[in-house]
This record gives structure tokens, C-alpha cells and sequence, in this order.
């Protein structure tokens, strides 16, 4: 067995905002008294007040500027003040459900070192928020950044500071007919495009959705009519024509294995742009869902058919062992792995920030297929080399374990990639009963 050490990492600061009121007094105008003389009780920690718009500039400033690296970090007060946690969240989710197994499928099947991470902002606001959390997230992360809006232009110019420009290249949008997705160089390659579309159609369609969520939100009231109509459709019209792009774009190198995604505000718009995506025969789709005070979800589609992003299996076991003592004991168990479902031999694992990453590969050598293999009645090799109907024993599966945030003794199985594997849910129910089995002989 080898075993390999993954280079996927993501730096998510956690963001802690007593801290920073503590730490910047000038904060603590913005905080709410907790009784009638205007004093805090007791050791009560301050309490940060989000209603009042200019308050969540302000914090959402000092964020980016403590836990971002732009110490010089403004938004512009006209314009859409991003929310940090709904904005990391996108990304994250992007990059550990999308990203991490073509990265690790890569690394460890194709011994490739993962490509430079471009990455592709549509409509990045004059906050520039996206490639600025990006940064962080990743230090491989390079952004290609576009904007129409000139007062946003302006602002973001004003932000770009020598170390910024180095990582994130703005593209000017002249007219509301130039393309969604800008082409770049051929020799840049772009990971994953993002967008957060403008939001509605028009007036009535935001005056509809705003008496649904029965509350209004101080940082969507401060925005700009471009960030907050498209009138040629709303969100599901701007997302069409990054569609229609994407399909022209996946032909160029500079796409190959792009994840093309967007954030959508609205929960029926999904539905919509499934069917728009199949009936252009789009086959690799993919819904999440990003929920804090309000929901959004991200619609994320893509061209290849080799890699299947993360599916979750919820634990419903328990086990007082931690990663590294299921790493112990799947060294001493890894010859070879065999139950009635899960006839697969481990070939590699590797640990990172307390997951476990467990390559399977399909037991080419059991008798069935040896046999199978020696009549010619089966094959060897990617699905690229297919050229007839025989079955192909190439499978395999990069499942990844990870200690559940609400209990050190609970764990969760994800499937980061699969390849040629048809049914991986139950081959990861059978690796999370097999890591059972192991740890409780
Ligand atoms: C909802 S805002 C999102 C801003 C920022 N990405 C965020 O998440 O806060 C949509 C942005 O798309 C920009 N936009 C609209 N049409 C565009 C186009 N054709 N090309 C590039 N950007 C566009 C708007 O000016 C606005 O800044």
C-alpha cells in the first residue's frame, strides 16, 4: 500500500466578532445597551446591533480587514454590503465538494500535481468580495474578476493595491450584450467560474420575493439597480447566458474540468435552471444549499463525466475513536478489505486537518474477474479507452472521513470521487460499517 499526504487544504478563518469589538473600540458605538441606563449588565459581552446598515459596513470592513489580509479594505456606502459567512460558505462548499476530488484524484491516480486555480468572479461587485475570501481560502487561488457597473470599477480600482493585482485580474464589461464568461489566455486554466447574479427582474418581482421573507435586510436596501435587476430575465435569465457560455467555453482548454456554479436567491429558479441545463444535455448537476439568517442555493454544473462531486453519508453509528486511531487501525487491516459489498482493496490514505482520505481500488484479482479477464470478456483501463460493451475493472473511489462538528464521536463518510463506480452510496455504507467492525475487534 502507499500512502499519500493530500495537498488540499482550505485556511476558513473563524471569525470571532467579540474579539474585534473588543479589540477596535470605535465598534462599540455600533453595540446595543443591554439595559434601560444605557449600561451593559454585568460581564455581558457587547452586543453587536446588525440592524442598522451602516453597522454591518462597518463590521463587514473590520472582518475583511482582520481576517482577510487587506488592512485597507472600504465598501462603498451605495453599494450591496456582502455578508462574509453566506459569501465563505459559497466558496467552501465549492471547493470541498467540487474541487477537492478532482485535486485529489489528480494527485493521487494520476501522480499530477493539481493546476494553477484560476478562478472565474461574474459580476464581482464593487466589494470584490468573492476573489478577496478566495485569497485566503486558498494560497493557490488567482482570480479573473468581471464588472459593468463604473462606480463599482472605481471603487474596486481603488481597492486593488499592488499584492491584490498580482492575484486578481479585473476585466472591464463594456455593455450589457459583451460576454458573461471572458475568455482568457490559453495558458491559464480556471478551476470553478462563481457568480452572484443580480437578483430580480424588476420591481415586482423583488416587492414579491421581499413579502415572502417578511423581513427586510438593511444590506439588500442599500443596492444599486445593477446589482439588483437584470431585466432580461432576473437571476434565472443572467444564469441562462452563463449556461449558454458555459457550453462554448468547456469546449476551450482553458475549461477543461471547469465546475461552472452560481448562487441563486430564489428556491423555485432551481428547478427551472435544472431543466434548462438537461435539455441542453448537460448530465453533471448539482444543487447545495447555503443557509444562514436567509437561504440561497448554488446551482453548479460541468462537462466532464469522470469525477462525482462529495455525496454524504450521515453517520448513524457511533465511535469514541478518533481520525488517527481509524488511520491505525486501517494500516493494520489495509491488505485487503473484502465483505459481500465491499469487495475493494485499499490502496492509500492520507490525513489532513483531521480527515482521512481512503483511496479503493477494485480487486482485479479475485477469481471472477481474473477469469473474465482471461477469456477477454473484460477490460482494464479509463473510460476513455472504452471501446466495447466488457465490463471495465478500473473502479475507483476516494471516500473521505471526518470527525462530526457537533460530536468528537460521530463521524461522517463523504465519496469525494468515483470513477466508473454506479452505486456509491452503498459502497460508502459498507466502508462506515467496515470502519465499525474494525475499530470495535
Ligand atoms: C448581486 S451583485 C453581486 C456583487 C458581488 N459579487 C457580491 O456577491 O456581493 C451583481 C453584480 O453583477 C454586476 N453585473 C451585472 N451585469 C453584469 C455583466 N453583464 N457583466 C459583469 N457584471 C455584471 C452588477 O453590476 C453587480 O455588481
Amino acid at each position: 500500500m502507499t500512502i499519500y499526504t493530500s495537498n488540499f487544504h482550505l485556511d476558513v478563518p473563524s471569525i470571532d466578532i467579540q474579539h474585534l469589538i473588543e479589540k477596535y473600540p470605535r465598534l462599540r458605538s455600533n453595540c446595543k445597551t443591554t439595559n434601560a441606563y444605557g449600561k451593559r449588565k454585568g460581564d455581558a459581552p457587547f452586543q453587536y446591533d446588525f440592524t442598522k446598515a451602516s453597522n454591518q459596513y462597518d463590521i463587514t470592513e473590520t472582518i475583511v480587514q482582520e481576517y482577510f489580509n487587506v488592512p485597507q479594505y472600504s465598501l462603498h456606502r451605495n453599494k450591496l454590503c456582502p455578508r462574509i459567512n453566506n459569501r465563505m460558505e459559497y466558496l467552501s462548499i465549492v471547493e470541498n465538494c467540487l474541487m477537492e476530488g478532482i485535486e485529489i484524484y489528480s494527485q493521487f491516480k494520476e501522480n499530477k500535481e493539481p493546476n494553477d486555480r484560476w478562478i472565474v468572479d461574474i459580476g464581482t461587485g464593487s466589494s470584490l468580495i468573492y476573489p478577496i475570501l478566495g485569497l485566503k481560502l486558498n494560497e493557490r487561488n488567482k482570480f479573473i474578476a468581471t464588472e459593468i457597473n463604473r462606480t463599482s470599477i472605481a471603487h474596486i480600482n481603488s481597492l486593488l493595491n499592488d499584492e491584490l493585482k498580482k492575484r486578481i485580474k479585473l476585466v472591464v464589461i463594456e455593455d450589457n450584450v459583451s460576454n458573461l464568461i471572458p475568455i482568457p489566455k490559453e495558458d491559464v486554466h480556471v478551476s470553478y467560474v462563481v457568480c452572484n447574479p443580480p437578483f430580480y427582474k424588476d420591481e415586482n418581482e423583488l416587492k414579491s420575493s421581499e413579502t415572502k421573507k417578511f423581513t427586510k435586510k438593511p444590506n439588500e436596501m442599500v443596492s444599486e439597480h445593477s446589482e439588483l435587476y437584470y431585466e432580461d430575465g432576473g437571476e434565472v435569465g443572467f444564469v441562462k447566458r452563463i449556461i449558454d457560455e458555459s457550453i462554448i467555453a468547456s469546449q476551450l482548454p482553458q475549461f477543461q474540468f471547469c465546475w461552472f456554479t452560481s448562487q441563486l436567491g430564489i428556491y423555485d429558479h432551481i428547478s427551472i435552471l435544472k431543466e434548462y441545463l438537461t435539455s441542453k444535455s448537460v448530465i453533471q448537476i448539482h444543487e447545495f444549499r447555503i443557509q444562514f439568517k436567509t437561504s440561497r442555493w448554488i446551482l453548479a454544473w460541468s462537462f466532464q463525466d469522470i469525477i462525482h462531486p462529495v455525496r454524504f453519508t450521515s453517520s448513524k453509528k457511533t465511535t469514541s475513536s478518533t481520525i488517527s486511531q481509524i488511520e491505525i487501525a486501517l494500516n493494520q487491516h489495509f491488505e485487503q478489505i473484502e465483505n459481500p459489498h465491499f469487495r475493494y482493496k485499499l490502496i492509500g490514505f492520507a490525513g489532513t486537518n483531521n480527515k482521512l482520505y481512503v483511496i479503493v481500488n477494485e480487486v482485479i484479482w479475485l477469481r471472477r474477474v481474473r477469469r473474465m479477464l482471461a477469456d477477454n470478456k473484460a477490460m482494464i483501463g479509463t473510460s476513455s479507452e472504452r471501446t466495447s460493451t466488457s465490463p471495465m475493472f478500473n473502479k475507483s473511489i476516494i471516500l473521505r472521513l471526518y470527525q462530526d462538528s457537533y460530536s468528537s464521536a460521530k463521524y461522517n463518510v463523504e465519496v469525494v470521487s468515483s470513477v466508473n463506480f454506479p452505486d456509491i452510496v452503498t459502497i460508502s455504507n459498507s466502508f462506515r460499517s467496515f470502519i465499525n467492525t474494525i475499530l470495535h475487534q
